[in-house]
């Protein structure tokens, strides 16, 4: 069926419903998607049972009540729709919102699903908020104000990285909340902290794209702001933010100038930035970005409920408790990047891989593997490996990789899928992107089984360019 016929069935569906249970991922795009859709129906009157979890995996699909509510799963049930299968829940009760890949039961038991991967281009970089925005707003053309959510989760899921923007769906989604007064596009630097972190730390932090003389600088940054005219003295730091529109120009021309004379190219330096102008100034919910972290901070440290109290309007005790998290977060994701940084990655064939043991949460560990992939050998993809929390016999993978490398062939999701359910594992996520459970033990062979189908992917690949 198309999206309009799916959009609608799935919005009947839930609006029709006497109680549902809402089973969402713990992520910025999981907890936005939760929020989307548990206001949606406090507003027609239904009743909803949050159920929060790190995945959908053997440990943690006994948290689905067996009742009969209706199950709706966001951002994630596709991608695990053989264990909905094996926990032999009814398909009656069951919608799904998401966009990892689909992978279908093998008994052929059919849940309905609204896929952001099933709809064509338009939708491929549109996350699981996104898909519950339009479901929120076929069931009441009012919640439009969960519009800037669904834009939170989108980039939080990084669905703007590639091109800078979000675009097709997506980026609709965010016209849309712009029309409604929920949030305004300004075309900024490609820089983290813009609304919280002073400018010279956003400009040095940069790493994509390197900023000549900038990039890992703060001194340099200060002095070149100073030299530009956009800080009166060393210390008067302003935030991107506060600039005025012509101050963000000479800045942007300045910086472009810079990169121009040392021969970069400045197609990376500028994005689309989507702020919240109805948000406390100098405040992580200021943008789209910022507020995902925050979200990511309470939800993938096992606090998704403050992050959807933030998302539901509390600005009081559990926003204090948030910037606590996101604090935290902050510095963990820091050291963990580090971590794996100093004690360095193993090359294994196409790919490069750490195993950090029990250090830190594995609901961290692909945040951390991102990040450092940036500063590592971007053709190769990252695989770290770390232990589970209260799962003594199951080790975690997360990869992560660039897009470049997505056009030779590479599709993580695929590779590690394959690989996990060779070991007695399970896996999934994107080609991008993707994560797996494996049993301990098996992690030399299963890392070089990875290695090996990834050669393949780029063989092959190689074989049809
Ligand atoms: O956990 P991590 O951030 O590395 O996950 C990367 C992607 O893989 C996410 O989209 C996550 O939902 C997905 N994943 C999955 N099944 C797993 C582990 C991760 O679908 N067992
Ligand atoms: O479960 P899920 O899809 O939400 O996981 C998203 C993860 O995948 C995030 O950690 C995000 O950083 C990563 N990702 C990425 N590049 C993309 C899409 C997702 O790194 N284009």
């Amino acid at each position: 069926m198309g999206v309009v016929e799916d959009v609608s069935r799935a919005a009947d569906r839930l609006a029709e419903a006497d109680a549902v249970s809402l089973i969402s991922h713990i992520d910025a795009d999981g907890i936005t998607s939760y929020s989307i859709i548990s206001q949606a129906l406090a507003r027609e009157g239904v009743p909803v049972k949050p159920v929060f979890v790190r995945q959908l995996e053997p440990m943690t699909i006994p948290h689905i009540p067996k009742d009969d509510t209706l199950k709706v799963f966001t951002d994630l049930g596709s991608g695990q729709q053989g264990l909905l299968e094996e926990a032999e829940i009814n398909p009656d009760d069951v919608v799904i919102l998401d966009h990892h890949v689909s992978q279908p039961a093998p008994n052929g038991t059919e849940y309905f699903e609204v896929n952001a991967q099933s709809y064509g281009e338009d939708y491929h970089k549109c996350s699981a908020a996104g898909i519950t925005y339009l479901v929120a707003r076929r069931m009441n053309p009012e919640n439009t104000d969960l519009s800037k959510l669904a834009v939170v989760g989108n980039v939080g899921d990084m669905m703007a990285r590639e091109t800078g923007r979000l675009t097709g769906i997506a980026h609709w989604i965010a016209e849309d909340a712009e029309a409604h007064g929920h949030l305004k596009m300004v075309q900024g630097l490609n820089c983290y902290g813009l609304s919280t972190r002073a400018l010279h730390l956003s400009l040095s932090n940069c790493d994509d794209p390197v900023i000549p003389g900038i990039s890992g600088k703060p001194a340099k940054a200060i002095e070149f702001l100073c030299r530009i005219g956009v800080y009166d003295t060393p210390s008067a730091a302003r935030t991107f933010e506060e600039l005025s529109e012509d101050e963000a120009r000479k800045l942007a021309s300045n910086v472009a100038q810079q990169m121009i004379a040392n021969g970069e190219s400045v197609e990376r330096l500028f994005a689309e930035q989507y702020f919240f102008f109805d948000e406390a100034e100098k405040t992580p919910l200021r943008n789209a970005s910022e507020y995902a972290t925050m979200l990511n901070a309470c939800g993938r440290w096992a606090k998704p409920a403050i992050g959807a109290a933030v998302c539901a309007g509390d600005r009081g005790v559990h926003y204090r408790e948030a910037e606590h998290m996101l604090r935290h977060h902050r510095s963990m994701i820091r050291e963990l990047c580090e971590y794996i940084l100093e004690t360095g990655v193993e090359r294994r064939g196409p790919i490069q891989t750490i195993n950090i043991g029990d250090r830190y949460p594995d609901t961290i560990v692909g945040i951390g593997a991102g990040m450092a992939l940036s500063k590592l050998n971007t053709n190769k993809p990252i695989l770290v490996l770390c232990e589970v929390a209260d799962e003594p016999d199951f080790l975690k993978a997360s990869m992560r990789t660039y897009e470049k490398v997505l056009r030779r062939g590479v599709d993580l999701q695929d590779a590690l899928c394959t690989a996990a359910a060779e070991f007695g594992g399970s896996g999934g996520g994107h080609n991008i992107a993707a994560g797996a459970y494996i049993p301990k033990g098996c992690e030399d062979d299963f890392i070089r089984r990875v290695s090996e189908l990834i050669q393949a992917q780029l063989d092959s690949g190689q074989k049809n360019s």
